[in-house]
């Protein structure tokens, strides 16, 4: 869909987008259109049940003589809480109700907001941003699909009182939303599709938008001596990668900044192998790789001023003649040795070696890595707050707040060493399992031996990065959840 800025003024015809606050006041727009419909507006509201809440939503069609197609009222809720999520989320809304009447293009006329928390020029951009994070839609498989049961709405006319400045505002959030659909895209495609290869393919693509990008294969790993990521991939006849992707948008002595993905492309749970039920989720547990490469692309889009790298250790995790075993014991590249009693505990495995090697080489400021890890997180904090794991109180309470301003939220979980003595093997360094309880903890335990003096962040993202329900600004399957948190972070604590 296509977002455009204008005046804020009312267009002759065509369908309308325009806002009411919690207690039913219309906004000066809505007021307008009230007006010019001889009060169609106000009668609507009193006979029904909106109330101007941030949910609420009344769709007129065809009031008045035929001068607008149809008329969307939506609640913004309190003037206080209205922010920049507020007024994304309000676009989102407005992409949803404008797609279910079946609507074109429409204008969104988006009055300042009294009392709000953000100007005019924001907010028209944070809509015009949530509208088309909202009207994503993977649909590249349907070949068969009714034009009518498709999505109708191309474009949107964000009105503002400053078109310029929403402009301007609106710039790197367009870069940011195609971050965000790639790594939903990426999510989406089937691992017949996407497979280490063709994933590390997606992120040599981004050499067009000046990404520095390397992929190495099971010969270089194998001289690296990453014996723990190699393992996870020995059962799949498609090689594992490893993808390395720079942005240098920093000075060039500037530390880079560092995310680190879980990407398998399929996890069968190898000889440990998963129950049937569901086993098709599996096909997003490269959801972590995913995000760094969507990440990668928003900075590289609207150019970033830091120096970043993103780091995707690539396997597919399946059971055969050649996969791993249960009790096999792996050196990693650290030079620590696992023994491997669960092969479904694959995920920590491959990140293993790829934090160390992103410490090695690049000596970051910090590194942040994103797995889709553990089922038990999904039992601890449901599909609403990812786990957050962290050596650095400061880096953690960055994480967190950057999540909560932007609808991501991540939920800080503890570390410690009674967790990690969970870890003990009678046969090697550690093994990749711990006991019954505890699961998101232990496998962040082990992931941080992996980890030196360097800030670390885990971000356990298995309960949020698929939705099998509709958000305001996504749509149910692949949620890209993480994209717009990080980049967040970036742009308020490390960029120039
Ligand atoms: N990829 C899974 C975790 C997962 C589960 C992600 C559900 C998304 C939805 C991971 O590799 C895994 O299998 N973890 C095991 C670990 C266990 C064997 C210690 C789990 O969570 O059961
Ligand atoms: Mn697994
Ligand atoms: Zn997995």
């Amino acid at each position: 869909m296509k977002i455009r800025f204008s005046k804020l003024e009312l267009p002759k015809d065509g369908s309308l987008v325009v806002f009411a606050l919690k207690g039913g006041d219309l906004l000066a727009s809505a007021q307008a259109v009230d007006k010019a419909l001889d009060g169609a507006v106000a009668r609507a509201v009193a006979a029904s049940r909106f109330k101007g809440g941030g949910g609420d939503a009344l769709v007129l069609p065809s009031p008045g003589e035929g001068r607008w197609e149809r008329v969307v009222l939506l609640g913004l809720g309190k003037p206080a809480d209205f922010d920049a999520l507020a007024a994304q989320n309000a676009g989102g809304r407005a992409a949803t109700a404008l797609n279910g009447a079946g609507a074109k293009s429409a204008a969104l006329l988006l009055d300042p907001v009294d009392g709000g928390k953000i100007g005019g020029a924001e907010a028209a951009a944070r809509a015009g941003f949530g509208a088309r994070l909202r009207s994503y839609r993977f649909d590249r498989y349907r070949t068969k699909e009714k034009p009518d049961r498709k999505p109708t709405l191309a474009r949107m006319t964000v009105g503002a009182p400053d078109a310029a400045a929403a402009r301007k505002a609106f710039r790197p959030l367009d870069s940011l939303a195609d971050g965000v659909f790639l790594t939903r895209d990426l999510v989406s495609e089937p691992p017949n599709i996407m497979y280490p290869e063709t994933l590390a393919a997606q992120g040599e693509a981004l050499r067009e938008l000046g990404v520095e990008v390397e992929v190495l294969g099971e010969k270089e790993m194998r001289d690296l001596g990453m014996g723990s990521l190699l393992g996870v991939g020995q059962g799949s006849a498609r090689e594992s990668k490893l993808l390395v992707m720079q942005w240098k948008g920093g000075g060039a002595k500037e530390q880079p900044v560092a995310f680190i993905g879980k990407g398998v492309t399929f996890d069968t749970g190898g000889i440990s192998i998963k129950p049937a039920a569901g086993m098709d989720d599996m096909k997003w547990d490269m959801g972590g790789s995913g995000v760094v490469i969507g990440l990668m692309k928003a900075l590289a889009g609207r150019k970033a001023k830091c120096n970043a790298v993103g780091v995707a250790g690539l396997v597919e995790n399946m059971p055969s003649g050649t996969a791993q075993r249960p009790g096999d014991i792996v050196t990693s590249m650290s030079g620590q040795t696992v023994e491997v009693l669960n092969t479904d505990a694959e995920g920590r495995l491959v990140l293993a070696d790829a934090l160390w090697y992103t410490q090695d080489r690049f000596k970051p400021k910090f590194m942040i890595d994103l797995a889709t890890l553990t089922g038990a997180i999904i039992i601890a904090l449901g599909n609403e707050n990812c786990g957050l794991f962290s050596n650095n109180d400061e880096l953690a309470d960055r994480i967190a707040a950057a999540g909560k301003a932007v609808g991501e939220r991540a939920w800080r979980m503890p570390l410690g060493d009674a967790y990690d003595k969970e870890l003990t093997s009678d046969a090697a360094d550690m093994k990749n399992i711990g006991g019954r309880g505890a699961g998101s903890i232990t496998a962040a335990q082990f992931l941080q031996r992996f980890v030196n003096d360097v800030p670390w962040a885990h971000l356990d993202i298995a309960g949020v990065t698929w939705s099998k329900k509709d958000k305001p600004t996504a749509p149910k399957g692949g949620t890209g959840f993480g994209v717009q948190l990080l980049d967040r972070l970036v742009a308020e604590h490390y960029e120039a």
